[in-house]
């Protein structure tokens, strides 16, 4: 769970939290909106665990900064990951408030949370790695509760400073259709560890140069809030049909 996403536990059954604080390599993050718990519980007969709370690399430089959480829940069972990001948007008709599934990403920062692996399986596919029966499910959800589902191209800057208007003019003829400082990393674990992988970001602003407003973390968290009913219900919907 991304900035200000954490309200999700709620609809959790029977959760049990675990402080990141007692547990071995998981770091809390330092940035306001994300706290660092673990929960394991259900919904609808389907276990479920939540990260709530990421750390990112530009708050130490270290690209595997969530290498032992999301091994973690592979080692748990977890079969598929869904990550949650806020994200600036490229797209003009992705408006702020809006929630786009990511449906391939730009690593624009040069570094991997694999550095140093030493096995084989280090190599890892990357083509589909955000699953197409996954991406499916969630744009079935979202025509069903009359939800705008946005898909595009995520691309990872490192951040912690935004985006200059002359970078997002860059990642625009890219292909890129948001911008973020996460889960990229996290999705290249989760490749690695076996996971299937869906991605969703919550759009809280136009990209650096694409409106008047500036960009700052407050503005970021006060947008996050509209995009989070929709995405809240488009997770609980696709908890509810993977269990059923
Ligand atoms: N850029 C990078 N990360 C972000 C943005 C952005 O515009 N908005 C939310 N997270």
């Amino acid at each position: 769970m991304g900035s200000g996403l954490g309200s999700f536990v709620d609809a959790l059954e029977d959760a049990i939290p675990f402080s990141y604080d007692d547990l071995d390599d998981f770091h809390a993050a330092g940035v306001a909106g994300h706290n660092g718990t673990l929960y394991l519980g259900r919904v609808k007969g389907t276990d479920v665990a939540v990260l709530q709370g990421r750390v990112h690399y530009y708050e130490s430089g270290q690209a595997d900064a969530m290498k032992v959480p999301v091994r973690t829940l592979a080692g748990l069972g977890c079969e598929q990951l869904i990550l949650t990001n806020a994200a600036g948007s490229l797209k003009e008709e992705a408006t702020p408030g809006s929630v786009m599934l990511i449906n391939d990403h730009i690593n624009f920062t040069g570094v991997s949370p694999l550095f140093g692996e030493k096995e084989t399986s280090r190599f890892v596919d990357m083509v589909d790695v955000y699953d197409p029966v996954m991406r499916a499910k969630f744009h079935q959800i979202a025509d069903d509760n009359n939800i705008k589902l946005h898909e595009g191209v995520y691309i990872w800057f490192c951040g912690p400073s935004f985006e200059t208007p002359a970078e997002i003019r860059a990642a625009k003829s890219l292909g890129a259709d948001a911008v973020g400082m996460s889960t990229v990393p996290e999705v290249i674990l989760a490749r690695h560890a076996g996971m299937k992988v869906a991605a969703l970001s919550v759009i809280t602003n136009m990209a650096a140069g694409m409106s008047d407003e500036e960009l700052s973390h407050e503005q970021t968290m006060a947008n996050a809030d509209i995009g989070i009913q929709d995405l809240q219900k488009l997770l609980i919907s696709y908890l509810n049909i993977v269990s059923s």
